[in-house]
């Protein structure tokens, strides 16, 4: 017997013993081999992967960062620039992370915006959707707590002018924004507590909430760019003729995206991490001072479509709750959209129309949180406040009024 044919029979009686204990052929059967998905995914579908991986990194790269890191007020900036400058690869490190935070978000922006393209959030998804939304939510919480963590000059400002919206509430706001702080002002025990929900309280439910949002999909199987359900069209085997075994067609080419992907993160890690001042700001290489407001207080670009609906509104409470409402009504869109017909291949105009002028929108509010909040700016976030919201409010008129083609038995290319 060869040696190849003796590893070979211990491994599958290793798998066998496994078996007897834990469902692992079972899962891997449920959630990969027998797992089926339309064979027409195209490159939208690759960015459900690529958050997966951006997230290993975070989780990865957090844990070397919090081995040098001090979270305390007198020591927080200074460690940083110690992991820069006198830690091994401290630098690679931290900038992989602060990359990471940005890719994140340009991922997961894309992820969505296939899913608004395909209808993805519309029946049986609504509650994928749902948990998609609420990884959305607990991604920006992440983000806003680990940005105060370096005590740059921007961590601090930035944290003191999102801190302080919360004082605009009637009655309970000035009380609501001292307990969260902790203090009078943003202080070092504002940076312990926001250091303890940046590395475990968030990535926590971060990576439960992935979980259940891939237990939710395999429950209801993908959709695909036809808006089509596969599993309508099952051959005699039971297995829907549209679909492909997850692994090894689509793994092989989330492969190739996954190593595309990771070529185009390092040339920004190693050439422009900063990426003139998008991905780290300009500001935050100061360290914080109490007594010195930045002359320019804007939050990293992927807040800034939200930033820039509070700033439209004269008045701080409403900019408030306009601002909740922006991503509020992310969470309803599976009810606003009244259309039913899923995927925009088979929409009519005026769903392609809303969606352009919605995208649109979002990049431009997202241009404007970043300039001064004067004259013409201020104009133009109002104009794109009114269209952003005119997208969700309208829907439910345009969705069930606009005509739609035709849609295939099955899935075409
Ligand atoms: C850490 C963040 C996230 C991870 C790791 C993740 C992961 C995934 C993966 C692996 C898939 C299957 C592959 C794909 O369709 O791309 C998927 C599908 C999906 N995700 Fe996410 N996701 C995340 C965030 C979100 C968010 C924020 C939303 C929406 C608010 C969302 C909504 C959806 C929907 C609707 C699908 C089904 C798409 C379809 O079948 O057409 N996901 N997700």
């Amino acid at each position: 017997m060869s040696i190849s044919n003796t590893w070979g029979r211990r491994l599958t009686a290793f798998g066998e013993w496994i078996d007897a204990r834990f469902p692992m052929t079972k899962m891997i059967k449920e959630h990969a081999t027998e797992y089926y998905a339309a064979k027409n995914f195209n490159f939208w579908y690759g960015f459900g992967v690529l958050a997966m991986v951006v997230l290993v990194i975070q989780i990865l790269t957090g844990i070397f960062l919090t081995m040098s890191y001090k979270p305390a007020a007198a020591d927080a900036f200074a460690s940083v620039e110690y992991i820069m400058r006198d830690v091994d690869w401290g630098w690679l490190i931290r900038y992989t992370h602060s990359t990471g935070a940005s890719a994140f978000f340009i991922v997961v922006y894309l992820h969505m915006f296939r899913a608004l393209m395909y209808g993805s959030y519309k029946k049986p998804r609504e509650l994928l959707w749902l948990i998609g939304m609420f990884i959305y939510a607990a991604l920006m919480a992440e983000a806003f707590f680990g940005y105060l963590l370096p005590w740059g000059n921007m961590s601090y400002w930035g944290a003191q002018v999102i801190v302080s919206l919360f004082g605009a509430l009637p009655g309970v706001g000035e009380g609501l924004a001292e307990w969260i702080r902790g203090d009078y002002y943003i202080s070092d025990i504002t940076l312990n507590r926001f250091f303890a929900f940046h590395v475990i309280a968030v990535p926590l439910a971060l990576v439960m909430l992935v979980v259940v949002h891939i237990l939710a999909l395999h429950e209801t199987g993908s959709n695909n760019p036809d808006g089509i359900e596969i599993k309508e069209h099952k051959g005699s085997d039971g297995i829907p003729l549209d679909g492909i075994a997850f692994h090894p067609y689509h793994t092989s080419k989330d492969l190739v995206i996954i190593i595309i992907f990771l070529i185009v993160f390092a040339m920004v890690v190693f050439f422009a991490p900063d990426m003139g001042g998008y991905f780290l700001e300009h500001a935050n290489f100061e360290a914080a001072d109490r007594l010195k407001t930045p002359e320019h207080i804007a939050p990293v670009w992927y807040f800034t479509p939200f930033y820039a609906i509070l700033r439209a509104v004269p008045s701080k409470l409403g900019g408030v709750l306009l601002m909740g409402l922006a991503v509020g009504l992310l969470f309803f869109l599976p009810w606003l959209d009244r259309c039913r017909v899923k995927s925009i291949r088979y929409r009519g105009w005026f769903f392609k129309f809303a969606l352009g002028v919605f995208t649109v929108s979002f990049i431009a509010l997202g241009y404007l949180g970043l300039q001064p909040a004067t004259g013409v700016y201020t104009n133009l976030a109002r104009l794109f406040t009114l269209l952003y919201f005119a997208f969700f409010l309208l829907m439910p008129l345009y969705t069930s009024w606009e005509k739609t083609k035709p849609v295939p038995e099955r899935v075409t290319k």
